[in-house]
C-alpha cells in the first residue's frame, strides 16, 4: 500500500479527480494535501474526501526540518503535484527519489519550464500554431518540467480555440490521465 500526498496551489480539480479515482482503493491512499495558498479551493476538495489539508508557506516548504517530519508523521511514500506552483526543493527530491509526479498541461518537452503555467502554456501553444496539445505526467527533478515523461494524452487544438477553450479541453484530459498514470506507476 502506498500513501501519497497531493501538493496543490489552486482550485484542485486534479486533486478531486485523484480522490474520486482512489476513494475505494486499498493499494493507494491520499491522506494528506499540502497547499501553499491560504483559502485555495483544494482545501474544500480535501475536506470533502476526509483528507487532512495543511497550509504550508514557501519558507516552510524550503525547510527540511519542517516538511520532512510532517510527511513522515503521515507516513507519506510519494508526492503528487497537482497545480503546485512552487519549485520542489532539492532536499525533497532527494528524500523521495523517483516518487514525485507532476502533471503539466502541454506535451513536454515543448511548452515547459519556468513561467510556463496556467494560461501562459495554452497561449504559447496557440501562438506556435500547434494542431495538438494535451497533458504530460512526469517525474519531478530539480528543474521545472524536466523529469522523465511517464504518460501523455493528446487533444486537438481547434482553429477557433482561445487559451480558455483549449485549457478546458486539456484539463478534462488531465483528469483522465493523471489517476490512471499514478495507479500504473505506484502499483507497478
Ligand atoms: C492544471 O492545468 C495542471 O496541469 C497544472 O495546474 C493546473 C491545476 O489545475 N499543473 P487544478 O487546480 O487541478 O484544477
Amino acid at each position: 500500500m502506498k500513501r501519497l500526498a497531493i501538493f496543490a496551489s489552486g482550485g484542485g480539480s486534479n486533486a478531486k479527480a485523484l480522490f474520486e479515482y482512489f476513494k475505494d482503493n486499498e493499494q493507494i491512499q491520499l491522506p494528506l494535501v499540502i497547499a501553499n495558498k491560504e483559502g485555495a479551493g483544494v482545501f474544500g476538495v480535501a475536506a470533502s474526501f476526509g483528507a487532512t489539508a495543511i497550509w504550508v508557506k514557501k519558507s516552510q516548504l524550503n525547510n527540511p526540518d519542517f516538511l520532512l517530519p510532517l510527511l513522515q508523521q503521515h507516513r507519506i511514500d510519494g508526492i503528487l503535484l497537482a497545480g503546485f506552483l512552487l519549485l520542489i526543493p532539492p532536499y525533497l527530491v532527494a528524500a523521495y527519489p523517483k516518487a514525485i509526479l507532476n502533471i503539466h498541461p502541454a506535451l513536454l518537452p515543448k511548452f515547459g519550464g519556468a513561467g510556463m503555467h496556467g494560461h501562459h502554456v495554452h497561449e504559447a501553444v496557440l501562438a506556435a500554431g500547434e494542431t495538438v496539445s494535451g497533458p504530460t505526467v512526469h517525474l519531478v527533478n530539480e528543474q521545472y518540467d524536466e523529469g522523465r515523461i511517464l504518460a501523455q494524452q493528446t487533444v486537438p487544438v481547434l482553429p477557433d480555440d482561445t487559451a480558455e477553450t483549449l485549457a478546458r479541453r486539456v484539463l478534462e484530459a488531465e483528469h483522465q490521465l493523471y489517476p490512471k498514470t499514478v495507479a500504473a506507476y505506484f502499483l507497478r
